[in-house]
């Protein structure tokens, strides 16, 4: 009986402590629940807070209008890349931006107003209007001083707030083309180590055949020691066009496929002034042999270009036959590729500078006006250096 009475009392222990544990595992499933619920509400709660915040600090929408020449490359490249009839600031990194190609309200309701400055379409008249204070005049060209002689610039001073050129200076800066290290080298395999099969030594293109730089002094000189196919204008041969970016890819694949080098001339020696000629050609696999006011050393990887102005053009000839034959040497111009990326071409630019503008309208609250605009758009003598002086450099080195 004593037996039996404490199995009993065993079994019903067990009973007790068996129903205990469920009900723990019960309390213990409902606290989990709870603690869940909880966690999730507070969560949700504080996405809704930051939400909040990111709507209120750009709630307004920034709008530029583009005061003349809408016909600009940039200008158009950048409008026309919207799709579907989105807001074209949507491949932005701050979206809350609208542009105008025409007022669609008085001007003192623009947040910024860009005036273009370029030798193809005339300005006529500046906006004139009682400006707000918060509202900026941006300067916008992507020429270099000698093709802007035919403006007076003591006109603009104390008129505008923010710089757009292709000056590395500007407030936002719009160059022709950018190269940038890469996050991951390349392999051996993603670098296209055949250059194919170049049967050429050097081409050229250009449509301007007398430039304020003299760059075809150098090309005459240079064609008396080398053979050189020269497209466009100023030679026999063509090229496909592009309406916006001027030369069609397919010209660019023809030129790689059959040149070891390129003329990346620039048609005025001015200080930051460097163009598509060099950062189309440097992106592919081709040699540009670069002749402008850039410092090169500064946008370039070094071993990736040859500079013309080292050079008398009779020596720059022979340099290039050398790399011709070696093919071991001419390879090595290509070995920054592993760890760079180039990136050109007026849409990517102008949409990198139109971002660049909607970002800097939301987040710079300084005052800024340029008092005068002479010294680096009307006297080329300090920002561009003359043919003169070219030449005389260059021949020099006979
Ligand atoms: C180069 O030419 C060779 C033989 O003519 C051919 O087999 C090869 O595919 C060509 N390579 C390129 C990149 O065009
Ligand atoms: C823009 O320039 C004008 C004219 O000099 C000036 O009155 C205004 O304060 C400037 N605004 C900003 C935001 O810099």
């Amino acid at each position: 009986m004593s037996l039996l009475t404490t199995r009993q009392l065993v079994v019903n222990r067990l009973d007790l402590v068996y129903k205990n544990k469920r009900r723990l595992a019960a309390i213990f499933r409902t606290s989990v629940l709870a603690v869940g619920i909880f966690t999730l509400v507070i969560y949700y709660q504080s996405l809704r807070k930051l939400e909040i915040a990111g709507t209120q600090q750009y709630r307004d929408v920034k709008s530029i209008l583009i005061w003349n020449a809408p016909e600009r490359a940039e200008v158009v490249a950048f409008v026309n890349s919207a799709r579907d009839g989105r807001n074209v600031f949507n491949s932005c990194p701050i979206t809350e931006c609208r542009i105008d190609l025409e007022a669609s309200g008085t001007l003192d309701t623009y947040d910024a107003i860009v005036v273009n400055f370029n030798d193809q379409f005339r300005l006529i008249d500046l906006p004139e209007f009682r400006r707000k204070p918060h509202q900026r005049m941006v300067f916008f060209t992507q020429e270099p001083p000698p093709a802007l002689k035919g403006y007076d610039f003591r006109r603009y001073a104390n008129y505008f707030n923010w710089t757009m050129t292709y000056r590395t200076d500007s407030d936002i800066p719009l160059t022709y083309g950018r190269i940038t290290k890469r996050e991951k080298t390349l392999t051996n395999t993603e670098m296209a180590s055949n250059s194919g099969n170049k049967t050429k030594l050097v081409a050229w293109m250009a449509t301007q055949c007398l430039t304020d730089g003299r760059r075809e002094s150098y090309v005459k000189e240079l064609k008396r020691h080398i053979d050189i196919d020269v497209y466009g204008l100023c030679g026999r041969l063509s090229c496909a066009r592009h309406p916006v970016d001027i030369s069609h890819p397919r010209c660019y694949d023809k030129l790689e496929s059959t040149y070891k080098f390129y003329l990346s001339l620039e048609n005025s020696i001015c200080r930051d002034y460097v163009t598509e000629k060099f950062f189309k050609i440097i992106q592919r696999r081709i040699v540009p042999v670069v002749y402008g006011g850039a410092d090169y050393e500064r946008i370039a990887p070094a071993g990736s270009y040859i500079d013309a102005r080292r050079y008398h053009p009779a020596q720059l000839a022979d340099y290039l036959r050398r790399l011709d034959a070696d093919d071991t040497l001419y390879q090595e111009f290509f070995r920054w590729k592993k760890d760079y990326a180039v990136e050109a071409g007026v849409a990517s630019m102008a949409r990198r500078g139109f971002c660049h503008l909607c970002s800097r309208l939301h987040h710079d609250q300084t005052v800024k006006t340029y008092v005068d605009l002479t010294s680096h758009w009307q006297h080329p003598s300090d920002e561009c250096q003359s043919p003169l002086e070219m030449n005389e450099f260059i021949f020099s080195l006979y």
